[in-house]
């Protein structure tokens, strides 16, 4: 089957954030549309609330005159439910209750043709459990469009149980002709992007927690370093922490309280608070008038070292030799474990192991472990651990070697898997389990997560980047320093790790 051709009608129901977004796509790329809210005037206020933004479009020039009359002349706003009898395809953007939802899908079985698809564009309801009802219930299928949905490039294609597969494969090319990311996955809790996006919160949650930085830091460790838009106490800060919580909550009730999805008290308290973030003025940072940011901790300037020697591979992190040699100091390369030495300091990339564990278990003296980071060519942070007993010489010394570089060092309580591997090995860790239990492929798993929540790499294409072995091998210490569950590896990756394959080709 393919896409719907642009003659075939479709309905919205709901005018709300989503539902007028998403009338809008829908009346951009050709489609008659008919808007429906139970609010009466929600639906023609939607409308004209859709041609202001539109005419804000034709001002910078970024939209014609025309494109603009002709996709507001597609859109009408209807107030009864019955006008939607000759309609294709139905996508409800309602309030999120599962029974309204039920029931305004069993009224609509009743209005409409047979062939008419159904869709609903719930973010944490079963497909499955909404359908069930229904007496055709292989016609309704999820379709997740993210806020704002003209913006937002991500479509999730929902199958529930008994969902139609050509009706998937007919909403995907319909999202694609729309000009959307469209992605295939089945109804499970949080679908693809509110599931493998939890421990991008988690993880950063636990670390202030623990006190392994404060809330700038580890910010601007996610973003020059890990290459994201923002780090995680920004972007809750802006979601807005109710929203947040709450579906962190729906998703570790949905999976029987798996840890690896467990809330954060922090968070909670922030919640309890009133504390919402942006749009109460207050979350982790405060937004009142003249309000400063506090800034990320940084080493203070050290000297430039004249030398360093460098042992055997990095592996991920070999772009920062080049950095090093690019900044006039001499390289004397030896083979060895993958490590620098410089100064009395020896240097390595974090394999999960805090740096006191390692300095342990390797007989090393003033040893520093610095975190991944997304291009070691371009990272402008780095966080770095010391090793317990390390003296001021070599930590001065390490400081020196990565400022010399260009980057700017943040000292870190020495935990496992610093900040940013951390976080990414987690990240992979969801999406290989994600795609071990069939709720997307790889491929697709990556997209979301690139256009639904714009991360600089899909996880899985991240973990192939870095070696799946360096991935499981974080995890596993990650597991062992705590001891929790939450941490556990993700069965294909190991299986991967040890048929020496990776995720993608
Ligand atoms: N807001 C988001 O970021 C977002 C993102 C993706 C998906 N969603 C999902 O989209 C849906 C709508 O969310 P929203 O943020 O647009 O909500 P909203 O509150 O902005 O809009 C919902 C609209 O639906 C109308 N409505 C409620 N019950 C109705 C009924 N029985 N019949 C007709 N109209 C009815 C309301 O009057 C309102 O205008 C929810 O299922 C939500 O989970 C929201």
């Amino acid at each position: 089957m393919t896409a719907l051709n642009t003659s075939a009608r479709i309905a919205v129901i709901g005018a709300g954030a989503m539902g007028a977004g998403i009338a809008q796509v829908a009346a951009q790329a050709g489609h008659p549309v008919l808007l429906l809210d139970n609010r009466p005037g929600a639906a023609a206020q939607a409308i004209e609330g859709i041609d202001r933004q539109l005419g804000k479009r034709v001002e910078n020039g970024k939209l014609s005159a025309e494109s603009r009359s002709a996709t507001v002349a597609r859109l009408q706003a209807v107030e009864a439910i019955e006008t939607l009898a000759a309609c294709d395809l139905i996508i409800e953007a309602i309030v999120e209750n599962l029974e309204v939802k039920r029931a305004l899908f069993r009224q609509l079985e009743g209005i409409c043709g047979e062939h008419c698809i159904l869709a609903s564009n719930t973010s944490s309801l079963s497909i499955t459990s909404i359908a069930a009802q229904l007496d055709h219930p292989q016609r309704l299928l999820g379709l997740h469009f993210f806020n704002p949905a003209p913006v937002m490039a991500l479509v999730e294609v929902v199958c529930g149980l008994a969902s139609d597969p050509a009706l998937a494969e007919c909403l995907y090319d319909t999202a694609r002709a729309w000009g959307k990311k469209p992605v295939h996955t089945r109804s499970t809790p949080g679908f693809i992007v509110n599931r493998v996006a939890r421990p991008f919160y988690a993880e950063s949650l636990r670390m202030l927690q623990e006190g392994a930085a404060d809330c700038p830091t580890l910010d601007a460790l996610m973003r020059e370093a890990g290459g994201f838009a923002m780090g995680a106490f920004e972007l809750t800060d802006l979601i807005g922490h109710d929203v947040n919580y709450a579906v962190t909550c729906s998703v570790f009730d949905a999976y029987y309280g798996d840890f690896r999805f467990q809330p954060s008290l922090i968070q909670k308290e922030l919640v309890d608070a009133g504390r919402f973030g942006r749009k109460s003025g207050r979350g982790f940072y405060d937004y009142a008038e003249g309000a400063e940011r506090p800034a990320a901790q940084s080493l203070a300037a050290a000297a430039k070292p004249a030398c360093v020697v460098v042992e055997g591979d990095l592996g991920p992190a070999a772009a920062l030799v080049e950095r090093i040699e690019a900044a006039g100091i001499e390289i004397v390369r030896r083979d060895g474990a993958g490590l620098l030495r410089v100064g009395e300091a020896v240097l390595a990339l974090s394999d999960g192991r805090m740096a006191a564990e390692r300095a342990r278990d390797e007989g090393l003296r003033n040893l520093a472990l610095f975190d991944l980071a997304l291009d070691y060519a371009k990272a402008s942070r780095l966080a770095v651990a010391f090793a317990a007993g390390t003296d001021a010489a070599a930590r001065e010394a390490v400081a020196g070697l990565l400022q010399a570089a260009g980057i700017a060092v943040t000292e870190v309580t020495d935990s496992p898997a610093l900040v940013v591997l951390r976080t990414v090995a987690m990240l992979a860790n969801e999406a290989a389990d994600a795609v071990l239990q069939g709720v997307g492929s790889a491929a697709d798993i990556d997209l979301a997560m690139c256009a639904g929540v714009n991360y600089p790499k899909g996880p899985l294409a991240w973990a192939d980047a870095i070696g799946v072995g360096t991935v499981l091998g974080a995890l596993d210490h990650l597991q062992r320093s705590y001891g929790e569950d939450r941490y556990r590896p993700s069965l294909l990756l190991r299986r991967l790790h040890c048929a020496g394959e990776r995720f993608h080709g």
